[in-house]
């Protein structure tokens, strides 16, 4: 199967206002590389912060272009006042993959019942996958493994194209 087509947005606040400060995009960006997926351009790695619009513009910019087979999101998934990734990406999901979020909370309830306070959405906009993940470096290592483990996202991309 041609690599995974990657793209992935930092939301974050801190990380918009100082780029150094985004830890979890980059360790995103290794663990697609060792998968042999790939992050085409630096188009394809950007940081928003914490609002609504900006998250929505680009998902939907990266969606339009038709040229990415996964959107993955890190950050803006908790409580804190701030946090509006899903409440940005819901509306933009063409179908909604339940089946995703529940992969994602069951697995990251295995490291941490603080799990729980992550809202993940996941699901397809037009032809492109998106998942939702929290913003720790921890987080993403976890969230990451279970989507790759026994190639669930390899199968959703293959269905896609
Ligand atoms: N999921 C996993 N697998 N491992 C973790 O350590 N941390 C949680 C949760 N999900 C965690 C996790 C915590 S502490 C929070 S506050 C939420 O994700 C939301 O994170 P976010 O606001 O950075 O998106």
């Amino acid at each position: 199967m041609a690599p995974i087509r990657v793209a992935i947005l930092t939301v974050s606040d801190t990380a918009f206002a100082d780029a150094t400060a985004d830890r979890s995009g980059p360790v995103i960006q290794d663990i697609i590389t060792s998968h042999h997926g790939e992050v085409e351009s630096d188009k394809h790695y950007r940081i928003v912060p914490d609002t609504v619009e900006a998250i929505q513009s680009v998902v939907k910019e990266w969606a339009d272009n038709g040229n990415v087979d996964w959107i993955i999101t890190t950050g803006g998934t908790g409580f804190g006042v701030r946090d509006a990734t899903p409440e940005a990406i819901t509306p933009l999901l063409n179908r909604p993959a339940p089946g995703l979020v529940h992969l994602l909370l069951s697995a990251s309830l295995q490291h941490t019942p603080l799990a729980a306070l992550s809202r993940p959405v996941a699901g397809v906009i037009k032809s492109t996958l998106i998942t939702t993940l929290p913003g720790s470096v921890k987080a993403v290592k976890e969230n990451m493994d279970a989507l790759m483990r026994g190639g669930v996202v390899q199968h959703a991309v293959e269905l896609l194209r």
